[in-house]
């Protein structure tokens, strides 16, 4: 997809049931405007993806899922891989931060996911960023490094284009304390820098680069208006309906499309 493109994504994390998921959609649908240049993602309970798949309008959502398995299919009791949501989902989140520190998911296992979902055709939105002790320590730039070469070491520069990277630092996350636009393009620049090293700097400007962490409808545009950042990726804003669809309608603002 190329960049000219936002992508607002919202992860529900592991709230509203199905049958909450399916009337807060309704709110949504009445709510949040379709535009050509903002591509709206929802990340609902996996629970829900099946119902919501029916329900949505997919010219006005994509749906996205918050977690799968790597292998495709067999004896894994629980759990649900990306050949089942392939058809369901058009994302799929990996290496979010509450799998890496709650699930202690390694970057093999986020390299693995990225795999499996580029296979089944959903594109990885892969999650990369540091703790607050890492970055005390200055060590923002090394654990990005070390995240995108472990999530992306099987992935090649044709394949590169369907993976969105998401840069979430784990301070940032449902703390309220968001990262200031600096520190977004700081970051940002140092992620596309890595992706220059590993596939030359054409795939690195076409990669799509989003930013997550405490993003309110007041914060979204300061994030937006960096020019290397695609998109945002939402947690407790995505929940109330007005503010999310204030925040995509600040990113058809600051598309291209608006101008
Ligand atoms: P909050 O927006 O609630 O901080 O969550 C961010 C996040 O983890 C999105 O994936």
């Amino acid at each position: 997809m190329a960049r000219d493109k936002k992508i607002i994504i919202g992860n529900w994390k592991m709230n509203l049931g199905v049958h909450e998921a399916s009337l807060f959609v309704h709110k949504l649908e009445k709510k949040v405007k379709a535009h050509r240049s903002v591509e709206i993602v929802l990340a609902p309970t996996t629970l829900a993806l099946q119902t919501l798949s029916l329900q949505v309008n997919y010219r006005q959502f994509k749906l996205a899922a918050q977690n799968f398995y790597w292998r495709d299919h067999g004896a894994f009791t629980g759990e649900v891989s990306a050949t089942q949501l392939r058809g369901v989902v058009q994302y799929g989140l990996v290496g979010h931060s509450e799998r890496r520190h709650v699930f202690h998911e390694t970057d093999k296992d986020t390299r693995a996911k990225v795999q499996a979902a580029i296979r089944n055709h959903i594109r990885p939105v892969l999650c990369v960023g540091e703790t607050a002790s890492e970055r005390a320590i200055g060590e923002t730039n090394d654990i990005i490094h070390d995240q995108l070469i472990g999530g992306l070491a099987n992935i090649t520069s044709e394949e590169l284009p369907e993976i969105v990277i998401a840069y979430e630092p784990v301070w940032a996350i449902g703390t309220g304390k968001n990262a200031s636009a600096a520190d977004v393009k700081q970051a940002v620049k140092a992620i596309r820098t890595q992706l220059k090293h590993l596939y030359g700097a054409k795939a690195a400007q076409e990669v799509q680069v989003l930013y997550g962490g405490s993003v309110t409808n007041d914060s979204a545009a300061d994030y937006l208006a960096l020019d290397d950042v695609d998109g945002l990726l939402v947690g407790g804003a995505s929940l109330d309906a007005e503010a999310f669809a204030g925040i995509v309608e600040k990113a058809f603002i600051s598309s291209k499309e608006s101008k």
